[in-house]
Formats: C-alpha cells, structure tokens, sequence
C-alpha cells in the first residue's frame, strides 16, 4: 500500500496524510474489487503498466467536492476587481481567467456568471478550467447539475442562468460556452506551456492535499502564469501555504485573494507569512445559506453520526480526516465537534488541539485559538504550523519578541527536517 502511496505522490502530489491514508487504502480497495485483483504486488504492476487504470484510480481518490459560488466574497472582488481597475487599464482586450482545478465546473461557471453579470460579454472573456480527472471534467462540459451544487450564496443566479428539466438544471448555453474544459496535472512540467499568461487565477481548495514541496512547486507555477497585476485566489485554508517573497495579502476578509509581490523574485519555501484565517467571515457567508445551517448537526448528535456512519472503532487518524473535510467545507460546527470527539479517546492529539485552534479562528475565538495552538506545541514541540499560529498571535498583540522566538523555532524545526532529508536521500 505504501508503494500506491508514493505512486500517488509522485503522480498527482496526493499528501496521504491530508486525506487520510484509509481514504486512500478503501479507493485502491475499491479499484482493485473492480479489476478483480486482490494482490497489493499485482495492482500496483498494473498501476505501472496501464495510464488507464492510474486515471481510474486518481478519478476514485481525488476530492471533487465544489458547488456553485463557493465562499462568495472571491467572486465579489472579482467582479470588483473587473469591473473598477482591469476594465478601465485594459480596454480593448480579452480578460484571462483559469480556474484548477475545476472539478465539475461549478467554480468556473460562477466566474462566467459574474462576468456575464456584470456586463463583460461573451468573446471580451476566456476561461480556461483544468482538472485532473476525465470523469469529473466530462461531467463539467455537460452543464446539468443537481441540487447539491447549489449549496451556496448564488442569489437568482439559478434562475437567470439555468433552466430545470426534470430533477437536473441545465445551464445555459452562453455561459456554457464562455469555458474550455480540458483535463490537466497541474505538477505536469508541461502544464499549461505555451498559454497565454492570466489575470485572474482561482486555485482553490487544491493546495489542502500537497505536502510543503509540491505546494511550493504549484505555487511558483501559478506565479508564472499570472500577470504582474493579476489576482490569485485560494482556498480559505490555503493561506498557510503561501509565501510573501511571491504573493502579497489582499486585504479584504473572506476573498483570500493575493496579488504578486515583485514578479522576478524567486520563490523560497520559507514559512514565514501564515495568513490567518479571516475567520468570522468565512463562516458568516457560509451560514447565511439557511440549508446549509440546517445541515449543521449538534455537537451532541456526532458521536451517532460515527456509529451510522461505519461500525469500525474510528482511529484519531480518521477522526481528524473527517473534520477536516468538513472544514474545509465549510462544516465548521461539526469539524469542531469532531475533533472534540477526538480528543475524548486520544487526549494527547495534538492535530486535534491544532485543528479545533484553526476551527476557533475561524469562528472568530482567537483566545481560545490561541489556547489550543499551545497544547498542540506542548504535545508536539515541532508542531511548525500551530507554531506559525502562535507567532502571528504574539504578533498581532503587539509582542514582536514572542513572534521573533516562535518565528526561530519554525526556521530550526524546517532546517533541521532539510538536513534529514538530504541525509536520507544520499543514504
Ligand atoms: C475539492 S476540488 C476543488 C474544486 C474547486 N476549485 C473548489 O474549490 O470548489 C479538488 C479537485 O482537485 C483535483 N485535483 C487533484 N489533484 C490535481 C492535480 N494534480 N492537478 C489538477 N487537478 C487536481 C481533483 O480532481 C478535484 O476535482
């Protein structure tokens, strides 16, 4: 399994630790049930053997999860962005946007629909969307979506943009036709060689499943692609990744949008710019939808949720896998609740204690963030991320000698870890 592991890494950047390696195991499970094999050896040969089957197992493994106007505040700047500065600097020319990865195109179809709506018309913009499973970009060039994609603020967009047939809402063709889907890896060397630079690039909700490296590598490729005044945006979780010799803040809560800081510089993989979670935002836009509030249980009712859910005795692993897709979409009653369930049966977790501090930001309790971000150091001393937490908090209070101190542990902890693995790869 380790061998599919490292194969999934290589391939597609796959962090098995972000999604959890029983998230892997029951997708390789699942692929090998279909080739009727049963033997690790023999699927991984074919792993090697067939591009087929690697597509079949990077479509089961990745995370498609989208809807429509995700987080709202990026696609108001974005239509502010255009329609105030881009517009009146760039008369005349065509406005570059990419979107990857897409998934089933719920992300750049709301970039078409913002653009459409604020006046841009069809052939004054380009939208490219990129993803790496075929099944998924099949599913975006299609255009008929069902309920589940329309979890978020879209407004009227649903009936102005879509017509409904049957059980499925059909989008209509301008907008449609306003995106290239194309099926893409974004750690190809190749990808994207030869195209146009953008000025808007929506990168969102990728980074999340990439260790340090490959984040590092996908961002210096975003930051080639990007014109020297265009926009970046990433995921509400993704700000930790970025670095501020390549891409500076833009300072609107909700949007986490950057722009490039000065474009020849080289990028470092430094940590030395955390963004904090602009947290009440987040979750402000997000329970404005009233289905999605209504889909948030009570902390009380996760521990029923875990036993319907699958028999097995939930390992932490699993646990804090969980919570964090639930996080990541938005889910932060229940991401929380389950990581308190977590630390009821593993009280020394210091993931845990780390993602309920990202949670709490989130929900606008910075003391209390602050409060988890030291038990998950005191559990784990080189915990470099609860670490960058507790920095920007010492800094934000004005103690610049505390956010010096935890700054220099981060560097030593990154120094150290590079020493050992330059010593291990020469080994
Ligand atoms: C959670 S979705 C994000 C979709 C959208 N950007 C959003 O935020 O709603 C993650 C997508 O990343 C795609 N993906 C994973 N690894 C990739 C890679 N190396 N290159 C391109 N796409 C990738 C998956 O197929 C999946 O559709």
């Amino acid at each position: 399994m380790a061998a599919i592991e490292a194969l999934l890494e290589k391939t597609i950047g796959l962090d098995s630790t972000s999604v959890g390696s029983a998230t892997v195991m029951r997708a390789v499970r699942r692929r090998m049930e279909s080739c009727q094999i049963d033997n690790d050896d023999a699927y991984l040969e074919l792993l090697n053997n067939s591009a087929n089957e690697l597509q079949e197992l990077i479509d089961e493994v990745t995370v498609p999860e989208t809807w429509f106007f995700r987080d709202l505040e990026p696609f108001r700047l974005l239509a502010e962005h255009v329609s105030q500065e881009w517009l009146t600097a760039n008369d005349g020319r065509v406005l570059r946007v990419l979107s990857v990865p897409c998934s089933s195109g719920e992300e750049p179809y709301s970039i078409a629909m913002i653009l459409s709506d604020i006046g841009l018309e069809r052939g004054k913009f380009r939208i490219d969307a990129v993803d790496i499973s075929a099944r998924i970009v099949n599913r975006a060039k299609r255009g008929a979506y069902g309920r589940n994609s329309f979890r978020g603020d879209e407004g009227d967009a649903r009936d102005r943009h879509f017509k409904k047939v049957d059980d499925s809402y059909e989008l209509n063709e301008i907008i449609r036709g306003s995106v290239n889907f194309r099926c893409g890896n974004v750690l190809d060397d190749g990808f994207l060689f030869g195209s146009e630079i953008y000025d808007v690039i929506f990168c969102r909700n990728l980074l999340i499943y990439f260790d340090r490296s490959t984040q590092s590598k996908v961002l210096k490729k975003l930051h080639g692609l990007l014109t020297p005044t265009g926009l970046l945006f990433l995921g509400h979780a993704e700000g930790g990744c970025v670095d501020n010799t390549m891409f500076k803040f833009v300072r609107r809560s909700g949007a986490f949008a950057y722009h490039k800081t000065m474009p020849s510089k080289e990028y470092s993989s430094s940590y030395d710019s955390p963004l904090p979670v602009k947290a009440r935002d987040v979750l402000n836009a997000q329970i404005k939808s009233p289905s999605r509030q209504a889909a948030i249980p009570r902390s009380n009712n996760v521990g029923a949720l875990f036993t319907s859910d699958i028999t097995t005795v939930r390992t932490e692993e699993d646990l804090i896998e969980e919570a964090k897709r639930h996080a990541d979409h938005g889910n932060f009653a229940l991401a929380g609740a389950l990581c308190e369930d977590c630390l009821k049966n593993y009280s020394y977790s210091a993931s845990a204690y780390y993602l309920l501090g990202v949670i709490r930001e989130a929900e606008g309790n910075s003391i209390l963030a602050n409060e988890l971000f030291h038990k998950a150091v005191y559990l784990d001393p080189k915990h470099h991320q609860a670490l960058i937490h507790l920095a920007v908090h010492a800094e934000k209070q004005g103690d610049m000698k505390s956010g010096a101190g935890y700054r220099a542990r981060v560097q030593r902890i990154m120094t150290v870890d590079k020493k050992q693995i330059s010593v291990s790869s020469k080994s």
